[in-house]
Parts: C-alpha cells; structure tokens; sequence
C-alpha cells in the first residue's frame, strides 16, 4: 500500500500525536521520519496523559510495527527516558519498535553546541527548543556525524571521541564553559540501553510493509512553516518537515505516497522567536493561551497565540500536496463571541498579497482580517458534525471555501474520543 504522511501545517504544536494515535488503529506500520527530541507530541485517553518525544505516537496501540526512521535526530539519554517512562503500560517495546541504524545520534556536545550558538546570538537568537538539533543535522549534512548503526560497531568510542574533539574546539572558539562528565557517563549507558533494541535499515522495513500491502502512517514533527527550506528561514528547524521530507526520511519513493493529512488548530500559535502576522500580543492572546493550555509539551514555554493566517494555511498545502484536511482544537474558541480569519497580507508599501513574502522576516505585514461569528458555547460530547453549533459549521464552510479542500475532521478536546468526522474519514 503508499504510505499516507500526517504532518503540522502551522508552527509546531497542532496535535499531531492525537491524531496519529487516534488513526493508529487503521495502520500496521507507524513511522517518524524527522525531527527528535524537539517534538513534544500529547496523546490523551483513559484519563492518561502521555508526552512522547522521539517514539512514534502509534506506540500506545500494542499490534502496530512502529519504526524511528533515518531521517530523525535521536538523543539515547532522552530515548532511556522515554522508554523507561512507558513502562508501566505494559507495552512489549523490544518488539514493536524499531530503529534506523541510519538515524543520527544527538551527543551531549551537540546540546552544548546548541546553547552556545544561541547564547551568543543574543536578541537574534531561534528560540530552540536546545537539544542539539541544529548542531546535529549540521554534522549529518557535513558528513561527520555518528549514527545509530555505528554504536555496535567496535570503534564507536574512538569515533565518539574524535567528533567530541571537534567540538570542544568550536566550544572554545565560543568560550562557553561546560562540564561534560555526569552527560558522558549518562550517555554511554544510555547507548548501552539502545543497544538490546531492535536497529534496522528500516528502508527495507518500510519498502517490504509497502510491497507486502501493509498500511503504512509516516508521522511528521514540528510543523510546515519550520521547515529549513520554507519556512521562515532562520527561525527554523533543521529538518524538512514536509511531505518531501517522509520520501528522503524514510526511503520511500514520491511515487508510493497516498494521502497527506495536513493537521491545523482552528487558531494559531508558535514558541520561539520568528514572523507571527496574526499574533495577539493582548488580553484576547492571552484568553486563548489559557484556554488552550498553550504551554510548551517539551520546554514549558508559553506558546504565542493568534488568528487563523490563511495565506500561510494554502502555503503550506500547496507545498505539502494536502489531500485531507483536519482541524484541531476547535472547542478553545469557544470561549469567543467574535472570531477573526486573516485572509491576505497589507505589505508596508500598503499593498495587498495573499502569498507569503520572503521579507517576512524583515519587514511586519498587516493581516487582513474578515470577523466571523462566534458559537459561544461547549461542543463537549458532539460526536457529528450535524450536532455541531451552526456558526462553528459556518466558520468551517468559510475555510474550506478558501482553502478549497473538505475539513473531514473535527478535534474537540485532547482526549482520543472528542473527534468529529465525516466524509471520507467518517
Ligand atoms: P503536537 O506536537 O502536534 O503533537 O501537539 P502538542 O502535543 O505539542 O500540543 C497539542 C496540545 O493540544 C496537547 O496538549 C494536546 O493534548 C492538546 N489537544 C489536542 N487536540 C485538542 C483539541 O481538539 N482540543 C484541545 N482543547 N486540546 C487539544
Ligand atoms: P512538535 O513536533 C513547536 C521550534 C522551536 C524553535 C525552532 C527551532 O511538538 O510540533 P530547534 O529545537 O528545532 O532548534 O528549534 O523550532 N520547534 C517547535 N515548535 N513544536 C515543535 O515540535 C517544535 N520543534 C521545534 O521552538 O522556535
Ligand atoms: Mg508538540
């Protein structure tokens, strides 16, 4: 079967690891294909709540094969973690998980490194999330990185100590102070721990799930306007986060990708620094930070709040080649009597674009609002969409109109059973 890619088509944030769990049970094969410890995706159910990192969120349904592709940036000290803290759901993870031996491994001077290059960008810094993301792909992209193949083999301490080599030279240049000692020591266990899993050339897994006819989710992190190319460069991540990115991320041909679920909040929010046209620097930003509970899954960081930004929406699909829509977080607008769709940009020379400009990170565009009623009132165990408030089935029509594509998927809550849907996904 093609492989279907489920990917963020904002900032990060959207609630990829809901709805990846939630359409789990459809799919044999759930793999990440980029991105590491910077993701921090949620998954509610049972009264539960579970903030995975580096695992696929397909982890929680005990029949699926779930595979960390090469693509992907993995910290094994944050692995351990991860694991460890899943072990009370009894899940046989030496089993139903498995990992590239072509992903690359975060060391702990890559988290230096990190922190280091943002310190000393001062007011310019990213805003990462400073777990060594960037340094790492930096090293995989300059052909010097170790990767996970390479902790089995018998010269991987000799190559970990050179690479280190390298970088406590660059820490120097920076004259960033460090103790290294205690994250050494963790991260050598760590690799040890790594070891009793499951390390493939998961290209064969995913080709040979293809061929067989399995049905495949290739789970996305971060979101389409992170992405190191389209994003708002540099405020970036350092992957591609988009559909592109699950062909090169995992090994799969363009030819074998099925459907593209593009993910967004029926609002907006981003963490770190960057061009934000629809933020809401007020008391109405606030409101839906809270109501959101718009707090960081891996730093705690207050996310920043906003309107829906259709220009960046039709973007983002355009360079995603979305063929299904869904919108998450419907019920925090609830809390709204008016509520605002920025459909165009006013550039500073005053006039109006609905595309994204490649000064957006030098110049302030304007948004262009319309105001669309509010429903004002809890969607709380509506299940269909024929029971969903009419301003709110108004408020739906007017973005698919624009976006030119059904919304077949409503997220009303964070648990797992507040979903509405219908059309092809009902
Ligand atoms: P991800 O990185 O895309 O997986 O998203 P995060 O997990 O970082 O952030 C999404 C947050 O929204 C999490 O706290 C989810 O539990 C929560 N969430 C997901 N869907 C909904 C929804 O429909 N409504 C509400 N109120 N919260 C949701
Ligand atoms: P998920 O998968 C939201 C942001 C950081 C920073 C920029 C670069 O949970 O949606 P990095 O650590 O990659 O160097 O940070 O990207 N960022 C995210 N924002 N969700 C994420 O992941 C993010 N991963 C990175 O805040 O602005
Ligand atoms: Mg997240």
């Amino acid at each position: 079967m093609a492989v279907d890619v489920l990917l963020g088509l904002q900032w990060g944030d959207e609630g990829k690891g809901k709805i990846v769990d939630v359409l789990a049970p459809k799919y044999q094969v759930v793999a990440r294909f980029q991105g590491g410890p910077n993701a921090g995706h949620t998954l509610e159910f049972d009264g539960f709540k579970h903030v995975l990192h580096q695992i696929p969120s397909g982890i929680f349904r005990q029949e699926v094969q779930n595979i960390i592709g090469n693509g992907v940036v993995l910290d094994p000290i944050i692995f351990k973690k991860e694991i460890d803290g899943l072990a009370h759901f009894n899940l046989d993870l030496r089993k139903n998980l498995e990992i590239s031996k072509k992903a690359s491994i975060i060391l702990p001077t890559h988290r230096l490194l990190d922190a280091a290059y943002e310190k000393a960008k001062g007011d310019a810094k990213i805003g990462s999330t400073l777990k060594g993301i960037g340094p790492t792909y930096t090293d995989k992209i300059s052909r010097q990185g170790l990767r996970v193949g390479d902790m089995i083999s018998p010269d991987f301490s000799a190559k970990y100590n050179a690479l280190v080599d390298r970088h406590k030279a660059i820490l120097d240049v920076y004259k960033f102070e460090y103790d290294l000692a205690a994250a050494e020591k963790e991260f050598f266990e760590a690799v040890a721990f790594m070891k009793e899993f499951h390390l493939v050339d998961s290209e064969y897994s995913v080709n040979h799930a293809i061929t067989a006819g399995k049905t495949i989710l290739a789970e996305g992190a971060q979101g389409s306007l992170l992405d190191v190319d389209f994003g708002s460069y540099p405020f970036v991540t350092s992957s591609n986060t988009i559909t592109a990115g699950a062909c090169t991320g995992l090994g799969v041909a363009p030819k074998n990708i099925g459907e593209v679920f593009g993910i967004f909040k029926a609002y907006a929010t981003r963490v770190g620094s960057g061009p934000f046209p629809t933020e809401l620097e007020d008391e109405v930003g606030e409101r839906m930070r809270v109501e959101g509970r718009e707090f960081g899954s891996t730093t705690g960081r207050p996310r920043r709040c906003g309107w829906i930004d259709l220009p960046a929406l039709k973007y983002a699909m355009m360079i995603n080649g979305v063929t299904q829509l869904i919108m998450m977080k419907a019920d925090v607008l609830n809390i709204f009597d008016e509520i605002q769709v920025c459909t165009a940009y006013e550039m500073p020379d005053g006039t109006i674009t609905d595309q994204i400009p490649f000064e957006i990170t030098d110049i302030k565009v304007k948004p262009v609002y319309e105001t669309l009623k509010g429903w004002a009132c809890s969607l709380e165990g509506m299940r269909d969409f024929n029971e969903l408030p009419v301003a709110l089935a108004d408020y739906i029509k007017f973005l698919e109109k624009h976006l030119n594509l059904p919304i077949n998927f409503i997220s009303t809550g964070p648990d797992r059973e507040a979903c509405v849907l219908r059309g092809s996904l009902a």
